[in-house]
């Protein structure tokens, strides 16, 4: 028997995006979504088109624009929501409707008011209407780990009866173990008509910590489309971690042979695109793609590792992208080698953004003798963001000490000038986003405030991620300098003109409804 391909479907966008702290914005979505093509996943799930205009409106956009891989959206077995995830997918060059309907008796009574029998009606009409639409479509039967197993059968059947080529069995609350999830995709195996000729799906939540070790067991028992998402995020204690699915099934083909079409060499700058794009890092021991997955600290462990790799190491970093972080470029390099080493780091910069992106490396090199990959990255990100920078920051003064109030200075640039104020906080950054406000004229309530190093040393850079809200309104921002109060006035600078920005394009359509 030949090696076996598992579809790998990432739900990043999707179930990932609804865990707290990782919503992305359309042009986050589309980033991260190209990326996710580029590592070669077979299907992104890339919305719920029903949930909001955003989602709408990311799914509509990756569909255009993502054309390799299955494009996915999500919708409940309701005709107003099946309708809206078709009318966003239908530019798709491979599109998939993707429905659900919660099956277990706790669902059915506590949340939809539904009685079995009625479940069943809901599923082959959904089905159907999709299958008019599309001839890829899913049925996932929510809660189906804590189902009536003979009851999933009755689901699973009328939803193959009615069209769906996909059948999903989700362990929504991470409940299920290793083995009895393998026992039930042996019972439906056995007992769904006409099941061979679809194929059987899970997605497992991590809040038991097994949803790896249940999607592999899965696999075992039959099932041949992985739901997963990068790093693990998701619902609660998130997703099944795509990086840990797909390692697991290269580096033990011999325990379970199966193969996958993912580029391992992109995991690594995958996790970090992620994590750059949402602000959450990874935990550092976290498998695979966390900081320390392949440091070894103790003696013994070098020891081991300067006689033989294989000692300690059952893949090496590079299998999975991750490189030894080296001194790249210094103060005297030209602007030739800096295109070389972002076009190696997977960013080939046009002219415009060559230009710009050099402008930001000189200064930076002024600032730090040595210029590490992670800091080409946080120029990439930070300084070549195509949100309109409606005010720029000029000049920035900020004092503090243990017995004071903390005083700032900013000056900021936008069409109508130069403008400067000051003003006074219980901190320097404080003080300097009241400032920032007295010169945009919006309000900023601060949601959430992260720093971190990106580069070791004294002259680190550090960089800050925020979450304001503005009149209601939650917007991310993100700013690097080796400065932490620059960096964080460049976040919330960031935050204010994405705020802007959205604005601004509302504004058109506003006027066209009345
Ligand atoms: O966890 C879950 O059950 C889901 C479904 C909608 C597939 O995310
Ligand atoms: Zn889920």
């Amino acid at each position: 028997m030949g090696i076996e391909r598992i579809t790998i479907f990432d739900t990043t966008l999707r179930d990932g995006e609804q865990s707290p702290g990782c919503s992305m914005n359309l042009d986050e979505k589309l980033q991260m979504a190209r990326q996710l093509e580029a590592l070669g996943v077979d299907v992104i799930e890339a919305g719920f088109p029903v949930a909001s205009e955003d989602d709408f409106a990311a799914v509509q956009a990756i569909a255009r624009e993502c054309r390799k891989p299955v494009i996915a959206a999500l919708c409940r077995a309701i005709p107003k929501d099946i309708d809206r995830a078709w009318e966003a997918l239908k530019e798709a060059a491979r599109p998939r409707i993707h429905t659900f309907l919660a099956t277990s008796d706790i669902h059915l009574e506590y949340k939809l008011q539904k009685s079995r029998a009625e479940a069943l009606g809901m599923i082959r009409e959904g089905v159907s209407r999709a299958k008019g639409y599309c001839p890829e479509v899913e049925f996932s039967a929510e809660d189906a780990t804590r189902s009536d197993w003979d009851y999933l059968v009755e689901v699973f059947t009328v939803a193959i009866e009615a069209g769906a080529t996909v059948l999903n069995v989700p362990d929504t609350v991470g409940y299920t173990v290793p083995d009895e999830y393998g026992r039930l995709i042996g019972h439906l195996k056995e007992k769904v008509p006409g099941i061979d000729g679809v194929t059987i799906s899970v997605h497992c939540h991590n809040d038991l910590g097994l949803a790896v070790a249940n999607s592999l067991a899965a696999i075992s028992a039959g099932a041949r489309q992985v739901e997963c998402t990068v790093n693990g995020i998701g619902e609660r204690a998130g997703n099944a971690a795509l990086e840990e699915v797909v390692m697991a099934l290269s580096v033990r083909r011999d325990a379970m042979p199966f193969t996958t079409g993912v580029k391992q060499e992109a995991i690594y700058r995958t996790s970090q695109t992620l994590a750059n794009i949402t602000g959450n890092e990874v935990q550092p021991n976290k498998a695979i793609v966390g900081r320390n997955a392949f440091a070894h600290e103790s003696g013994i462990h070098q020891h081991g590792m300067l006689s033989h790799r294989s000692t300690y190491e059952i893949m090496t970093p590079e299998s999975v992208g991750v490189r030894q972080t080296h001194l790249v470029l210094g103060k005297h390099s030209g602007r030739h080698a800096l295109a070389k080493r972002f076009e190696e780091l997977g960013y080939p910069l046009e002219r415009g953004e060559l230009d710009k992106a050099y402008k930001l490396f000189t200064k930076l090199s002024d600032q730090k003798k040595e210029i590490f990959d992670e800091d080409l990255l946080a120029i990439v990100r930070d300084g070549l963001t195509h949100i309109p920078e409606t005010f720029k920051l000029r000049a920035l003064q900020a004092t503090a000490g243990t017995s004071m109030f903390a005083t700032a200075l900013v000056t900021l640039l936008s069409d109508d000038g130069e403008a400067t104020e000051t003003a006074m906080g219980d901190g320097p950054v404080n003080a300097v986003f009241a400032a920032v406000d007295k010169l945009t004229g919006l309000k900023g309530k601060l949601l959430d405030f992260r720093i971190h190093a990106i580069t070791g040393g004294a002259d680190a850079v550090g960089e800050v991620f925020v979450q304001v809200a503005f009149d209601g309104v939650t917007q991310g921002g993100k700013g690097a300098s080796t400065d932490i109060v620059e960096a964080s006035v460049r976040a919330y600078l960031n935050a204010t003109n994405k705020v802007l920005f959205a604005r601004r394009a509302a504004a058109p359509a506003a006027t066209e409804m009345r």
